[in-house]
């Protein structure tokens, strides 16, 4: 296998340019190193089923398609994809808007498949990998190569972790990139303080009202009116239909997490007690701006502080959640699951805001393409 990592990587990450007969060769030698399932469905020459998209746009322009197997450089293992869940990244990322979503990819998407939170099974590692081997199941933030809507994906070894035993690959799929926000976005939270959840029942959202409640803070989560009663289950004290009330104008907070930012600094400002503390996470790239300028100098004439949480990824940012789902202190809330040919559906089902919690797209149930 050393020897095909070698001979065959290309800068693209893929088998694609090889010759055909030495990719035959190439997937027919990868091919074995697979785990049981895997074998069943052989690999061949064409390739691993994958949702694409050349263009940003709605999920209309996703096409299910065979592409290359994903060949792992020195560090990077390739993962078998067990399920990927779904983020607003992604859907951000099929859009291209917010404009942040077309960093690396200005006119057309960098990466063909999307997909960042992936659960699996190790197919194959490069020669520079030693903390995983063919097998393992893990799990990981894949957020700069992406690729998780496939069968396959490549990922660097430093994203993935073990998988815990007692987390099934959807449910470990669903805490890389949310738990990550949580967690960073609660860490400083202490007992008795006030905590405003604004788009809590997301993603990220459901994990950090949570984290906040098991800090002992009084927490109010604001979402759409579909969605309060799911946050008083997961544990908010007080919830707020954004649709009929403006969050802004009700009593001070220690700290504002805000998922979904769109609104002027000033009103964000108005929201915070002295000493308290404004972090807005994603949403429009004006109010991010603002924040991360007008804000940040604002809160400081004012004793508040205001900024924007750049997320740090990694498994050392969101294992400690998994040891508390495995301990039943954290829940995690699957939506729905969805087949790689419905991921335009289960994108849809985050970006148009229908989710209560995760989303996850599973390989297995997937059927072949015609
Ligand atoms: N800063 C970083 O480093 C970093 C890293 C990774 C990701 N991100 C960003 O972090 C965010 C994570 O979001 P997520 O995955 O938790 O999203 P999500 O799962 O889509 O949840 C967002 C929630 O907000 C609700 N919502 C929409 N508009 C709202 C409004 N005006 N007021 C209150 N709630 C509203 C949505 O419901 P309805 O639409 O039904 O109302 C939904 O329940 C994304 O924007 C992503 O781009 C940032």
């Amino acid at each position: 296998m050393r020897l095909i990592l070698r001979t065959s990587y290309d800068r693209s990450g893929c088998f694609a340019r090889l010759p055909a007969e030495a990719r035959t060769w190439a997937y027919t030698d990868l091919h074995d190193q697979l785990p049981a399932r895997a074998v069943q469905r052989p690999i061949g020459p064409i390739g691993v089923r994958a949702v694409v998209y050349d263009r940003y746009g709605p999920p209309g322009v996703l096409r299910i398609e065979d592409i290359p197997v994903p060949s792992p450089g020195a560090n990077q293992v390739l993962v078998e994809v067990v399920a990927t869940s779904v983020n607003l990244s992604d859907w951000e990322g099929l859009l291209g808007s917010p404009l942040y979503a077309r960093i690396g990819g200005l006119r057309a998407p960098a990466h063909r498949v999307l997909g960042s939170d992936i659960a699996g099974r190790v197919a194959a590692v490069g020669p520079h990998v030693t903390r995983f081997r063919v097998g393992d199941e893990v799990y990981g933030d894949n957020l700069a190569l992406m690729g998780g809507f496939a069968e396959y994906a490549v990922a660097p070894a430093a994203m993935l972790a073990h998988k815990p035993a007692g987390l099934t690959f959807a449910e470990a799929s669903t805490l890389p990139q949310a738990s990550a926000i949580a967690l960073q976005g609660t860490a400083r939270v202490q007992s008795g303080q006030r905590v405003l959840v604004n788009g809590a029942g997301g993603g990220s959202g459901t994990f950090a009202i949570q984290l906040a409640s098991l800090a002992g803070a009084h927490v109010t989560g604001v979402d759409n009116a579909g969605k309060l009663d799911f946050l008083r289950a997961l544990g908010a004290d007080d919830v707020v239909d954004y649709r009929r009330t403006d969050f802004t104008r009700l009593e001070p907070f220690d700290l504002v997490l805000d998922l979904v930012a769109h609104r002027s600094v000033f009103a964000y400002r108005r929201a915070l007690a002295p000493g308290g503390r404004y972090l807005c996470v994603g949403g429009a790239v004006p109010t991010l701006l603002g924040v991360a300028t007008i804000g940040a100098a604002l809160g400081l004439v004012t004793g508040r502080r205001m900024g924007v949480l750049a997320v740090k990824q990694g498994p050392v940012h969101f294992m400690p959640a998994a040891e508390l789902c495995v301990t039943g202190d954290l829940r995690i809330r699957v939506d729905r699951t969805f087949t790689l040919e419905e991921v335009p559906q289960a994108l849809a089902c985050v970006g148009e805001g229908r989710a209560l919690g995760k989303v996850v797209v599973t390989t297995q149930g997937s059927k072949p393409v015609t």
